[in-house]
């Protein structure tokens, strides 16, 4: 699985993110070498990244993301027309969000390591309600050709445990942007365990159909 570059801007799209989400303590799990955290907690927030890569010296991390990037480009360059480009407007424009992000991750990383903790789903090294809020971008749903449902229903539980409101997108799979054929029973089964999970529209599509966001409340916040 590549280590992408996802940036701030995205993220707020992808997350339909407000000023009241980022003020709280906010995961980002899997960052991968995204810039959010690093943008977000300039700005004054309280991001913290997880992500197994993160246990790799930040050179290689480094390497392995910018061939991700140029990975990433070359495949949208030759399949641009199985995207929508209303969100980006074009492709040099995408390519800018990336390189920035990733130039801001390892800045960051090289200045306040301790914001990028190693770690995997569905067994994060963080305390019950570490965090107010936990956003996961391209690996649940997305990777549901690789993670069953058992690995998703155990990731979201886990994501759950650790923080009082999850936020997954997209939630369509990787490449054709195909349904995820055990959405809905994952669902059910969180609302059978009495988490509240919705699927709205966010502000952002590129994958073809792509254009929803899922939004868990753990159990305990209306209790
Ligand atoms: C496609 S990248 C997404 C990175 C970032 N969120 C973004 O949107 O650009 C997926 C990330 O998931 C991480 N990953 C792979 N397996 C994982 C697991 N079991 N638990 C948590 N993260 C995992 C990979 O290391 C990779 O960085």
């Amino acid at each position: 699985m590549l280590v992408t570059s996802r940036s701030f801007e995205e993220y707020e799209a992808f997350f339909a993110l407000t000023s009241e989400d980022l003020a709280g303590a906010v995961l980002d799990c899997s960052a991968g070498a995204s810039g959010f955290a690093a943008v977000a907690n300039a700005r004054g927030g309280r991001v913290t990244a997880v992500d197994p890569a993160y246990d790799q010296e930040a050179e290689r991390l480094g390497a392995a993301a910018s061939d991700a990037a140029t990975r990433g480009r070359t495949i949208l360059a030759e399949h641009r027309d199985h995207y929508v480009w209303s969100w980006y407007g074009t492709l040099e424009r995408h390519d800018e969000l990336r390189q920035a992000a990733l130039a801001a991750f390892l800045a960051d990383l090289r200045l306040h390591p301790d914001t990028y903790v190693p770690g995997s789903l569905p067994d994060l090294p963080f305390a019950d309600d570490a965090f107010d809020l936990a956003l996961c971008s391209h690996l649940l749903f997305t990777w549901s050709n690789v993670f069953d449902h058992a690995w998703h229903e155990a990731a979201l539980r886990e994501l759950l445990r650790v923080a009082r409101e999850v936020r997954v997108f997209p939630l369509v799979v990787q490449g054709a942007g195909d349904a995820v054929p055990f959405m809905s029973s994952v669902l059910d089964r969180l609302r059978d365990l009495g988490h509240q999970a919705e699927v709205v529209d966010v502000p952002y599509e590129f994958q073809r159909g792509a254009h929803q966001m899922l939004t868990v409340a753990a159990a305990r916040t209306s209790a």
